[in-house]
């Protein structure tokens, strides 16, 4: 197995790779200046999103811990299954965050960035002993296999649905089918339904493996790896060495019997107790990785405030201000000085509308509309922090807001200016505050966005 993956390596370093790509690492070099501290690499259905939580709890105690304690010097890897067109399908029914990186199809297609800009290097040592073609003629000679949706086939997979219990003789008859025609292809069997034919050398596991490489040789390898599946096809990602791993406790039968006959007892891959999203938080504690108590688990974020950094500030702030519209912070009335002290009162707010107020007339107005959401669906999350000290104590955060109202999300980019405050320590104090609408229906004025 190691000789495999070394071999790999030596192949894949060699390959040259577009200026473009090239600029797409370098901007998150700058971001990360040197090595990033964590690497997450998650599948997304039922590992990231939990389908069975219409709340999406477990999600947003993620997201809140990577954009307050990660996200300045981490990287944040989806691996999915899914083609790029129901991947934003997916982004846009659940508050997922940005990642990094995405890997789609089954480890075939890597993107870089909020553009998603294609790496072709990847794509063209796909093609070695790959035929579309000879697959879908061989497959076709199987009356078992049902052709998955158009979306779902894609230059280097071929999918279909196929029942479990034929699973294994599908698999073995076909391999050796298409072995005899020349070609090398990986079959993967995932959540008890779905059959992928891909190249030998694709897959999520070979696709990380790539991606470490390409870190590494751009000095930003990640210091620890955490890779975290439910089905067949994240099977792969726990074989990468140097990498730790959780099953989430929902895991699907196939990857739990891979478990058991492959990696019980290894003290890197857990099986953790939580489901899906909160199984992540889990194993960042497990593994000693870093910070692991979400600010969502804090339960008063406004008195004994400690703050760790601009960011921290930021999604605590948030968090506050959907449990006050919520109408869930008790004693409500004792938070109004607080906030003013927060917020500078020289300070103005700029509503996506482009109307520009003073800060404390928009505190006033939040006052009032304490619990106004209470009974509905209303949630908050921020997206992409990132900071800049612009000069000793005093910070330019940007980051994208977004508030989910019964169906519907809406998001601003936003720009905070926030300075630490001299006299008390772990403190900030907002100084200004910018919203820009992220959707194109701009200058509407919606009055229930605040702040
Ligand atoms: C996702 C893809 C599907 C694939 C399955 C298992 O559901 O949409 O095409 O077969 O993952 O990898
Ligand atoms: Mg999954």
């Amino acid at each position: 197995m190691r000789r495999f993956w070394c071999l790999l390596v030596k192949i894949l370093t060699r390959l040259s790779f577009g200026d473009f790509q090239w600029c797409k690492r370098k901007e998150l070099m700058d971001r990360l200046n040197g090595s990033a501290n964590l690497m997450i690499v998650s599948d997304l259905d039922f590992t990231m999103v939990d389908h069975d939580d219409p709340e999406n709890l477990a999600l947003l105690r993620f997201n809140a811990l990577w954009e307050a304690y990660y996200r300045h010097n981490s990287l944040l890897v989806f691996s999915t299954g899914r083609s790029p067109t129901i991947y934003g399908e997916l982004r846009k029914q659940k508050p997922l965050l940005t990642p990094d990186i995405t890997i789609m199809s089954v480890g075939t297609e890597i993107t870089y960035g909020e553009s998603m800009v294609p790496d072709d290097g990847w794509k063209q040592y796909l093609d070695h002993k790959w035929n579309r073609d000879i697959v879908m003629e061989e497959t076709a000679k199987f009356p078992e296999l049902t052709l998955q949706s158009e979306t779902e086939q894609r230059p280097h997979k071929v999918s279909f649905y196929l029942e479990k219990g034929k699973a294994p003789n599908v698999t073995q008859t076909l391999s050796k089918r298409l072995e005899n025609r020349g070609l090398d292809v990986k079959i993967i069997y995932s959540n008890g339904i779905a059959l992928d034919v891909l190249p030998q050398a694709a897959g999520k596991g070979q696709a990380l493996a790539f991606l470490l490489e390409k870190l590494k040789a751009d000095e930003q390898g990640p210091i620890n790896t955490l890779v975290c599946g439910d089905s067949g096809n994240d099977a792969e990602l726990f074989t990468v060495p140097e990498v730790n791993g959780v099953l989430v406790s929902n895991a699907q039968e196939e990857l739990l019997q891979w478990y058991a006959e492959n990696a019980r007892g290894n003290p890197r891959i857990i099986h953790a107790t939580e489901r899906c999203a909160a199984a992540i938080v889990q194993a960042i504690g497990n593994f000693s990785l870093g910070p692991n108590v979400s600010p969502r688990d804090i339960g008063d974020l406004m008195s004994n405030r400690k703050v760790h950094s601009p960011s921290h500030e930021v999604v605590m702030f948030y968090i506050f201000y959907e449990r006050w519209r919520r109408g869930e912070v008790e004693n409500p009335e004792q938070y109004i000085q607080k906030l003013k002290s927060v917020f500078h009162s020289t300070g103005n707010f700029v509503h996506p509308s482009g109307i520009d107020q003073p800060m404390h007339q928009t505190i006033d107005t939040l006052a009032k509309a304490f619990g106004d959401k209470t009974g509905k669906d209303f949630r908050v999350w921020v997206d992409c922090i990132s900071l800049a000290e612009v000069s000793l104590g005093s910070w330019l955060v940007k980051f994208d807001k977004w508030e989910l109202s019964g169906n519907e999300s809406r998001g601003c980019s936003t720009k905070a200016l926030m300075n630490a405050k001299v006299d008390v320590p772990d403190e900030y104090t907002w100084m200004h505050l910018h919203h820009t609408w992220l959707d194109d229906v701009g200058g509407q004025d919606d009055v229930s966005w605040l702040l």
